[in-house]
């Protein structure tokens, strides 16, 4: 007898009358289809019946999920393999989709919606892919971005598909495809549109078993040319390998091991490479930095459901931006997919200067064939221009991204709340002014809140949103909700000096300044961190970031915090008042050389900032010495963030330093950092420190209090 609570199979087999069969992927109680032990069992099952059913001819892999066809391994049981079981599951996996390329009845992947990890790695088994032309549909292998590699046979099946010189970036750097760029790529073989799918499948299907259609094979390019050569496949591979260490500074082992496993399937065929794949997921799935980075995801996924305990959002069909620089133009990018967008100006010259390159981006995009012409146009087309404030009128979000002068934004705010309905939520993009000074004097201050983007825009995937305790629960919800919509990982923070993200910022830039004063080198400063995992050194970040806004900072957060021993170089405003902003206006650390053909050269310490920092002979500090004042520092400020409940929990703080400022990913951020070596080690090193350094280095309660009790911040 069948048990009630037994879950339904996640395949189940359709018999057509037209003689093919169609495998239902539905994964039970999941709002997309994964990949998992159990999945494997119910495949085998399901291929089974097709296998010995005479009456069909072919078959069909088909998702039962809407816009969606496979999300991939199931990430969450990936927390808890060790490498053996990492081996074992993903052997399990390789049988499976061997059996479905061996299958002497054609089946056909119907893809539409996501086919990611080993969702791909299931369509590739399969002997022919059709794709619906969806903006839904993307494709990848983005298991290097979780710190493993493809384990169900993408290491070897994507190259033999596409060529080993397209199929290099596509795994090393999991980048994503829509439909068409697939299609070009020979990655799917036919496109259509989603309603049709499976039925356009089908056919194709019974054809390939009637011998009336073939893969048409891809024309060769040059580079397939010089892959099929011995020497050839070893100088492109080589050159691979090259452009990794140089980008990774080997801290990343999950693309070197997928190089491995690529080259020993070209080098000794798909069974070694195969094996060499199993064997090097294992590995990497075991290894800390792989969960690190799989947790990374995790919590990424699970902080979009931080407004659920919240009241409804406001829908927002109108939003108002004010300030059209680099700022609020980024934010226009990443909002005019959704809704109707003002982009407001003092100027004419500002707004039109922001128009050219919001509407190069959408022509970029479209040539890219990530947009169709259609819907660049729907998205100009959302845009409104204005220099007038009564355009605001109707927002129900509206956005200041103008400069960083309090009395600016209060006048600001007063002007917007002019023409707002009394529930339009109002937020300012600062990086550290603090939101409840903002709000002083506002008639609804509890509508305002902060959204703090980080630049450039588009690219940078944190947004930070601050709330005062006044700021009211529908404001917070709506501000998350729009967020999330713009594609970004939200974290909340409470309203304090910097922040969250600033404040942590701070000590660690500073820190570097005290080094340079102390004699350091800006260039071994800057490797010492980017060795440690860092994505830019401190120095060269302070370039990016202004040294004007870097010192503004430190001012005030130095002001703020200094009776518990912070300590402000007072170089930064020196340089400033000789005119030293930074790259912005090429007076920085470093000289930047003109950029070439897109390129930009490699950039040289310029020697003039030494005369700020005590002369041009430099000492040679141990980079672990570097690295601890800096990094440990940060880790510090982090943890008192979480003790003053700046933060509501570690996963923010952990996400909001490695989404914002780039904390080496594969520790898991400054709080799984303390957990990884312990925060009994953490505090012996920080007061080791303050003996020689001074008070800065005094490790906060909370975390003294860990490492007296043996205690974690995270459980998992
Ligand atoms: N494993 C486990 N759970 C997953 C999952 C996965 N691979 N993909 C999605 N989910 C779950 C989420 O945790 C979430 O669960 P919840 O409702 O309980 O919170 C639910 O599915 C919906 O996910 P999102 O909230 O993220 O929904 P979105 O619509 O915003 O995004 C998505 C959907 C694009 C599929 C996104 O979730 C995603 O990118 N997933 C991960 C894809 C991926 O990286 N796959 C590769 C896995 S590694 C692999 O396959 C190894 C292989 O080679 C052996």
């Amino acid at each position: 007898m069948s048990n009630l609570t037994e879950q339904p199979p996640a395949i189940r087999l359709e018999k057509r009358p037209d003689g093919v069969g169609i495998l239902w992927f539905d994964t039970p109680e999941s709002p997309v289809n994964i990949l998992s032990s159990r999945f494997f069992g119910d495949f085998a099952a399901a291929l089974d019946g097709f296998e010995a059913d005479p009456s069909l001819r072919a078959g069909v892999l088909a998702s039962a999920k809407p816009d969606s066809f496979i999300a991939g391994a199931d990430l969450k049981q990936f927390v808890g393999l060790d490498a053996a079981q990492g081996t074992a599951l993903v052997t399990e996996g390789h049988r499976l989709l061997d059996r479905v390329a061996a299958s002497r009845k054609p089946i056909v992947a119907a893809i539409h919606g996501v086919a990611l990890g080993g969702g791909l790695e299931v369509a590739l088994a399969c002997h022919y892919r059709v794709a619906s032309e969806d903006p839904k549909t993307q494709l990848a292998l983005p298991e290097v971005q979780l710190g493993v590699l493809p384990g169900a046979g993408g290491t070897q099946r994507l190259p033999a598909l596409i060529g080993l010189a397209a199929a290099l970036p596509a795994i090393l750097t999991g980048s994503r495809f829509k439909a068409r760029k697939a299609l070009k790529l020979g990655l799917v073989d036919h496109l259509t549109s989603p309603r049709g799918i499976v039925d356009v499948a089908a056919r194709a299907a019974l054809q390939l078993a009637e011998g009336t259609l073939r893969r048409k094979p891809r024309k060769p390019t040059p580079l397939d040319r010089l892959a099929a050569t011995g020497p050839g496949r070893s100088f492109i591979l080589g050159q691979a390998r090259k452009d990794v260490l140089r980008k990774t500074r080997g801290l990343y082992p999950a693309p070197l091991r997928i190089l491995d496993c690529i080259e020993a399937g070209q080098a000794r065929g798909f069974r070694a490479g195969a094996t060499a794949e199993q064997q090097g997921f294992g590995a990497l799935v075991g290894d800390s930095k792989g969960k690190a980075l799989i947790k990374l995801f995790l919590a990424m996924t699970d902080v979009k459901k931080a407004g659920e305990h919240l009241p409804p959002p406001r829908r927002v069909s109108r939003l108002g931006i004010l300030g059209a620089g680099f700022m609020g133009e980024g934010i226009a990018a990443v909002s005019m997919s959704q809704n109707t967008v003002v982009l407001k100006d003092l100027t004419p010259a500002s707004l039109g200067k922001a128009a050219k390159n919001l509407d190069a981006g959408l022509a970029k995009r479209e040539k890219s064939g990530s947009l169709t012409r259609l819907e660049r146009d729907r998205q100009w087309s959302n845009l409104v221009f204005s220099t007038d404030t009564q355009d605001l009128a109707g927002c129900e979000l509206v956005i200041e991204a103008v400069f960083e002068k309090l009395e600016l934004k209060r006048q600001i705010l007063a002007d917007a709340e002019a023409v707002l309905h009394p529930q339009a939520v109002f937020a300012s993009n600062t990086s550290a002014l603090p939101i409840g000074r903002i709000a002083e004097g506002a008639k609804h201050p509890e509508r305002v809140l902060g959204m703090h983007y980080f630049s450039p825009v588009p690219k940078m995937p944190l947004l930070e949103i601050i709330v005062t305790d006044q700021t009211a629960d529908w404001a917070l919800s709506t501000a998350l909700a729009y967020g999330v919509k713009q594609g970004k990982t939200c974290i909340v923070v409470k309203d304090g000096p910097g922040f969250y993200t600033t404040r942590i910022l701070a000590p660690f830039v500073g820190e570097a300044m005290l080094l340079l004063e102390e004699g350091a080198d800006i260039e071994a400063l800057d490797k010492a961190l980017k060795d440690f995992g860092f994505p830019v050194g401190p120095i060269a970040l302070l370039d990016e970031v202004g040294i004007d806004v870097g010192a503004h900072i430190a001012r005030d957060l130095g002001a703020a915090f200094a009776e518990r021993g912070w300590k402000t170089s007072p170089a930064a405003a020196k340089l400033v008042d000789a005119g030293y902003c930074g790259r912005k206006n090429a007076k920085g650390f470093y000289i930047y050389p003109p950029e070439k053909k897109g390129k930009s050269g490699k950039k040289q310490v310029n020697p003039e900032v030494y005369g700020f920092f005590g002369g041009p002979a430099r000492k040679s500090f141990p980079a672990a010495e570097m690295v601890d004042r800096l990094a440990l520092l940060m880790v510090n400020e982090a943890v008192r963030c979480l003790e003053e409940g700046i933060l509501g929990n570690a996963r923010d703080g952990d996400l909001g330093a490695i989404l914002g400022l780039g904390f080496p990913p594969f520790t898991g951020g400054p709080f799984r950092y303390v957990d990884l070596v312990g925060a009994a080690d953490v505090v012996a090193r920080m007061e080791r420190l303050k003996t020689t350094c001074g008070d800065r280095f005094t490790p906060c309660a909370m975390l003294v209090e860990m490492a007296r009790e043996g205690k974690r911040f995270h459980e998992d």
